[in-house]
């Protein structure tokens, strides 16, 4: 089965004085997603930005805002995500306390559902998800931020999860995310992944190379 790729556009390497421009200009560089990394400080050592930025940059583009959680407790906050504006909203199974509950209330507000491992978290921590879930993101680095570099041990796991989804007949997104970059996207991609996060490769150079920076990480440019 051939699975055409999608790039995430992370915007935490975006210029943050002006994220309404970089938006617009990684949405007409070609991504397909925008990816919007949500961290609270205490679930991962990073803080980033909450539902009022993503409000903010919801009318910059008509892309799928792909919103990554990482925050805990997370419950409360799934309502705020869903009304800024998020078409996915990902959530990591440690983040607690239920992720069952957290997947069904994400359907419940008609937004898709995205599941996250961590890099030592196992595939089977799938199995009772997957039949919820529309996107499985499978983190190749620690989470918390950009520009680390890629954990290869993750393959094996994107191979695994690729079975498992295929297994189901249904089109659940499998996405990686961290340390995507040339050398790295093929790897990712032959192991099954269909959609790739990318931050430090998407805005490096600034506007003028994010067109050849979303190609090249097609393997077209
Ligand atoms: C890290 C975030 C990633 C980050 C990836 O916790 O989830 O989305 O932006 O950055 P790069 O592409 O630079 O590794
Ligand atoms: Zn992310």
């Amino acid at each position: 089965m051939v699975h055409p790729v999608r790039i995430a556009a992370s915007i935490l390497s975006a210029d943050f004085a002006k994220l309404g421009e970089e938006v617009r200009a990684v949405d007409a560089a070609g991504a397909d997603w925008i990816h919007v990394d949500v961290m609270d400080g205490h679930y991962v050592p990073n803080i980033t930005l909450g539902p009022a930025v993503v409000k903010a940059i919801r009318p910059h583009t008509t892309k799928l805002l792909d919103v990554h959680l990482m925050i805990s407790p997370i419950d409360a906050y799934l309502d705020a995500f869903a009304e800024a504006g998020a078409d996915t909203l990902t959530v990591h199974p440690e983040a607690g306390p239920h992720i069952h509950r957290s997947l069904q209330h994400i359907k419940s507000l008609g937004k898709r559902a995205g599941v996250v491992l961590n890099p030592g978290t196992p595939a089977k921590t799938l199995d009772y998800l997957l039949d919820l879930v529309d996107l499985v993101l499978v983190m190749s680095v620690n989470p918390g931020f950009g520009g680390q570099h890629f954990i290869d041990s993750q393959l094996r796991k994107i191979e695994a999860i690729r079975r498992m989804i295929d297994a189901t007949g249904r089109a659940i997104d499998l996405e990686v995310d961290g340390g995507i970059d040339t050398e790295t996207a093929p790897r990712a991609i032959a192991a099954g992944a269909d959609a790739l996060v990318a931050g430090t490769a998407t805005f490096k150079g600034g506007p003028a190379c994010y067109a050849a920076n979303i190609a090249a990480l097609r393997g077209v440019g």
